[in-house]
């Protein structure tokens, strides 16, 4: 058979295949030792040994990776890609002894973004986010959710997502996009909230999506996202515009127990949530409801190392419940700007405490149920779209053991190589 290109020799080849992977089950790269790949077009057409697949295909092209491992491309399930400027100055404040909500409440945190944002033009926005974009390539990540939330008005989230959209034709990282009008209460309602919580459920997540199926009308509808958290949306405003948006038809997600434990895991499960971020205060008993049900665990380790926190994740709690554990980055100016997933599986094997197989599932498979894409990314099987990495080292344990250096090597995005260190060639 034909194929466009063969990637072979590969020590580790890790497929990563058969799905999600939960509780005891987590954690299997189902790895083929001396294995290669065809892609064929934009997707995966065979997976096996080298020999076999040397044998069963013939390219034009072909790569030789020895000595390198191959394996799926990176799926970052939360990122905030889309701002302007920088919090700089606040981090100083931090190492200082500020908190983050100090800050917050101050009128900077998300606010200061959210005025240097509104201020933007769609092109500086663009300009803005694409070097981000690009790096997050060159460190493996294949396909990214890009959230709104630093507009907090109809026009400036529409202008924002609208970004979101445009950038996709700009670089080879894919982007899954999420309307997030309840990140933060915007200063003008600072002396009452609950009429911005009306005006996200009644004016906002109604004016998405009509402006969704007049321009966007083959794709699906995007997340609708609330922080909910002391400080930002309560309980109540957080089931009031989730309720709303999951009436529109909006597939939901959730940043709960970032800090304050207020019940927001309890409410994505009640509600069929696809994920249920940041968990880091999470009761029991809400972990055990989290770890029966179909909402994906997404942990930001990225987060409270930016913060200096010291409370992670409990992601034993979360597997002994059976629950389905996905990383991200939580990229965004305030917490977190990084855009390595690389560094967030060396964090979550760390302060997690698992394995690099399981930070790497977490990282694949799972980050790609949590964005609802894992059916055509997060694993290398047949018929699956080739978002392949080629790393230099030639043991997968050495993603997680190191870290602030960049392993990737090779990135192929839809079967296409968009990044390159030239040497396979
Ligand atoms: O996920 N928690 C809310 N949002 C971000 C922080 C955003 C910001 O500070 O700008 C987060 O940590
Ligand atoms: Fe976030």
């Amino acid at each position: 058979m034909r194929a466009d290109l063969i990637i072979h020799s590969s020590p580790q080849l890790l497929t990563i295949k058969g799905g999600r992977q939960r509780g005891e089950s987590f954690g299997e790269l189902n790895i083929i030792e001396d294995g290669a790949l065809a892609i064929g077009g934009e997707n995966i057409i065979g997976v096996g040994k080298s020999q076999l697949i040397r044998q069963q295909f013939k390219a034009q092209h072909e790569i030789n990776a020895r000595g390198k491992i191959l394996m799926p491309g990176f799926v970052d399930p939360h990122t905030h890609l889309v701002w302007v400027g920088d919090r700089a100055a606040e981090f100083e404040q931090r190492i200082a002894g500020a908190s983050y909500m100090q800050i917050m409440k101050a009128g900077g945190g998300i606010m200061g973004t959210v005025m240097k944002t509104r201020a933007a033009s769609i092109e500086e926005m663009i300009a803005s986010a694409q070097p981000r974009m690009d790096r997050m390539l060159r460190y493996g990540t294949t396909t990214a959710e890009a959230k709104s939330g630093y507009g907090l008005d109809t026009t400036s989230e529409l202008k924002i997502l609208e970004t979101i959209m445009r950038l996709q034709n700009e670089s080879a990282l894919e982007l899954t996009p999420t309307f997030l009008g309840a990140h933060a209460i915007p200063s003008e309602f600072s002396d009452d909230p609950q009429a911005y919580a009306d005006l996200v459920s009644q004016e906002m997540l109604p004016a998405v999506h009509a402006w969704w199926l007049q321009n966007f009308p083959e794709e699906a509808l995007p997340f609708n996202d609330v922080f909910c958290e002391e400080g930002a949306f309560t309980l109540a405003q957080s089931k009031q515009i989730m309720d709303a948006a999951m009436h529109l038809g909006f597939p939901l997600k959730i940043h709960a127990d970032e800090f304050a434990a207020l019940g927001g895991t309890r409410l994505a499960v009640d509600l069929a949530a696809v994920s249920a971020d940041h968990l880091v205060s999470t009761p029991a008993d809400e972990i055990r409801a989290l770890g029966k049900s179909g909402t994906i665990a997404v942990s930001l380790p990225c987060t409270p190392f930016g913060l200096s926190a010291e409370a992670y994740t409990p992601a034993s709690a979360i597997l002994e419940a059976g629950g389905c554990l996905a990383i991200a980055t939580d990229l965004n100016p305030g917490t977190a700007w990084c855009e390595s997933m690389q560094f967030s599986i060396a964090l979550a094997c760390r302060y997690l405490r698992i394995t690099p197989a399981q930070a790497i599932v977490a990282a694949t498979i799972n980050a790609a149920a949590a964005i609802s894409h894992d059916d055509r990314i997060g694993s290398m099987e047949e018929g699956k779209q080739a978002d392949v990495l080629i790393l230099d080292i030639d043991d997968y344990r050495h993603l997680g053991y190191r870290f602030g250096t960049n392993l990737v090597t090779t990135v192929i995005k839809k079967g296409k190589v968009v990044i390159s260190d030239d040497e396979h060639h």
